[in-house]
């Protein structure tokens, strides 16, 4: 039996999520809550003849949407319009993820949650903040949904290939953060395409990666951000979540955005590197309690233009970082 709850699950994410979840051959129940339209979305996924038992609760029925989950998804929040950047939601979306991480902690505090709202660097600190402050937070527990730089990555990347199918990729990844110069693509592994791509391609391949969100918000022309890739992007992070919290004897390596605690195996390692970063995106390996450890290698395997642009990002990092926290340490 496992239960997830979808939080923002009528927005242009949480509807194909959740459709997706519908379909998931591990999950057994969906719980899809909004402050508008859930009961709507979950009538009409629940005509769908799959095992997952699906039911929607209204904007004042978080305690019953959260009740006995294993896991909790949160695409709730604003999306960016043309010209905006990640840190321009902050405003709005910090808000809703503070009150959504307090009805967390309150009736799921053992739930797995996956924060998918933007700005992603600042979201989940402040989701951290709330459930220390509650006496509840578990580093294993906490991820920011950074799977979608990876889809990018490997799809941008295999435009490169000139085998004509498409390519898996499976020893690239994608640290740091998740906004602009805090997205570094880790390409230089996949040495036999990356190696033929020329000096300035791959500058334009990074570059693209990093601000591959812009063409999406720019093609929408004002409706919105990536939606469907992002919620492909999520489902297949929970699906190897799910497996591996399962106890699949498979070993499950994912990108992710976690805190680094010291109880994680391989966390004072990153924090030698970088003394003052709390929170990134790393491959991390999950199992039956969430993280399980860090896969550090990867900072070993760094060409020297990837190392900069990870000096970079963390910089950047620890403001958006810093912000979050602050938001929840000024508000109470
Ligand atoms: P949307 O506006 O289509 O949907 C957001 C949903 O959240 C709406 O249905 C709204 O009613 C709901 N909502 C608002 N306040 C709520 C609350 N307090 N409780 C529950 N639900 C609430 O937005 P979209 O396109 O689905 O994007 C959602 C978020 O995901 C945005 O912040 C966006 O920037 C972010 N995003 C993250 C990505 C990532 O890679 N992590 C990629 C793409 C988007």
């Amino acid at each position: 039996m496992t239960k997830l709850a979808v939080l923002g699950a009528s927005g242009g994410i949480g509807q194909p999520l959740s459709l997706l979840l519908k379909l998931s051959p591990q999950l057994t129940e969906l719980s899809l809550y909004d402050i508008r339209l859930a009961k709507g979305v979950a009538t009409d996924l629940s005509h769908i003849n799959t095992n997952v038992k699906v039911q929607g609760y209204d904007k004042d029925e978080l305690a019953d949407a959260l009740k006995d989950t294993d896991l909790v998804v949160i695409p709730a929040g604003i999306p960016r319009k043309p010209g905006m950047t990640r840190d321009d939601l902050f405003k709005i979306n910090a808000g809703i993820i503070r009150t959504l991480a307090e009805g967390v902690a309150s009736y799921a505090p053992n739930a797995l949650v996956l924060v998918i709202s933007n700005p992603v660097n600042s979201t989940v600190p402040i989701f951290k903040e709330v459930l220390s402050k509650r006496g509840v937070f578990n580093p294993r527990k906490l991820f920011g949904i950074t799977t979608l730089d990876l889809v990018r990555a490997r799809t941008f990347l295999n435009g490169f290939e000139t085998s004509g199918s498409f390519q898996k990729f499976d020893e690239i990844h994608v640290i740091g953060g998740h906004s602009g110069n805090t997205i570094v693509p880790v390409l230089s592994t996949a040495s036999k395409t990356y190696s033929k791509i020329a000096a300035k391609d791959r500058d334009a391949l990074i570059h693209r990666v990093q601000f591959g969100g812009d063409e999406v918000v720019k093609a929408k022309d004002g409706a919105g951000s990536a939606t469907l890739s992002m919620a492909y992007s999520a489902y297949i992070f929970i699906e190897r979540l799910l497996k591996a919290i399962n106890g699949s004897s498979d070993e499950v390596i994912e990108d992710t955005f976690i805190y680094l605690d010291n109880s994680i195996l391989g966390a004072s390692e990153v924090r030698r590197v970088f003394p003052k970063v709390d929170f990134i995106s790393l491959p991390i390996k999950l199992g039956k309690r969430g993280v399980e450890s860090i896969d550090t290698s990867i900072l070993k395997k760094l060409d020297h233009n990837e190392e900069k642009l990870l000096n970079i990002a963390v910089k950047e990092l620890n403001i958006n970082i810093a912000k979050g926290v602050n938001f929840v340490k000024n508000s109470s």
